[in-house]
């Protein structure tokens, strides 16, 4: 059964003991995706609006922290993120997320959580969010996106989540320059990303991680 954890920073993550697997980096939930998503992905692209595709929902905290990047920068964001398993509520309301951001702010997690799934909904006046309930390796996926946030479980716990297949799928909605974010630099994610036209850069990681991905379509 999934559990609730600590990080170093103080932000809670989940364990899934069936995989041995957290949802984020024990070293600092929100440290990690504020860095790997935010800083090395958001800030960096330069598409306004700005099209995101987040494979693996989870807990939202990617989605959160880009809402409350949209308010504070005054961007348009559409963001789209697909979830096999959503999560109970129970476990929803143990995240901590919220209490490290202003009352202002700390309201999106809860309105992105409310949300309802397979449709558009506004968010904030410049986040609009659309929660896929689905199987990445089964849906077809449209539309096309500036910036991907790859944030599934590891290639060695969930291979088929990075299978050619997949990276195929990906590279399919990514436009022309657009960007693709993830925490892996295993060998076969940087090769499957190459072979779906995508040029990989290596970048120093966040707290406890070497090295993250960033890849531009060409
Ligand atoms: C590393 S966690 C995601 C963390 C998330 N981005 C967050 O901010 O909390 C990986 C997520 O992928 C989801 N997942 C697993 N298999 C999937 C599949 N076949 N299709 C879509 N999502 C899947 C898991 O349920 C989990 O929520």
């Amino acid at each position: 059964m999934t559990e609730i954890k600590r990080t170093a920073d103080g932000s809670s993550t989940l364990f899934v003991p069936e995989l041995n697997e957290h949802y984020h980096s024990v070293h600092g939930a929100i440290q990690e995706s504020e860095y790997i998503f935010i800083i090395c992905g958001l800030n960096f692209s330069k598409a306004c609006p700005v099209r995101i595709f987040e494979v693996g929902f989870g807990t939202g905290l990617n989605a959160f922290l880009t809402s409350v990047n949209s308010a504070l920068k005054e961007r348009k964001i559409y963001y789209t993120s697909i979830e096999k398993y959503p999560l109970q509520d129970c476990l929803i309301e143990q995240l901590n997320y919220k209490s490290f951001y202003p009352n202002e702010f700390g309201y999106f997690f809860d309105r992105i959580h409310q949300a309802k799934w397979n449709t558009w909904q506004e968010i904030s006046d410049n986040f609009t969010l659309k929660k896929i309930e689905g199987d990445i390796t089964q849906h077809e996926i449209g539309g096309e996106y500036d910036l991907i946030f790859f944030d599934a479980f590891g290639p060695e716990k969930q291979p088929e989540m990075w299978s050619d297949e997949v990276m195929r799928k990906i590279a399919g909605i990514t436009v022309h320059n657009g960007i693709l974010v993830t925490y892996s630099v295993k060998g076969e994610v940087k090769r499957g990303l190459r072979k779906n036209g995508f040029k990989v850069n290596r970048l120093p990681g966040p707290p406890g991680k070497h090295q993250i991905i960033r890849a531009v379509k060409f």
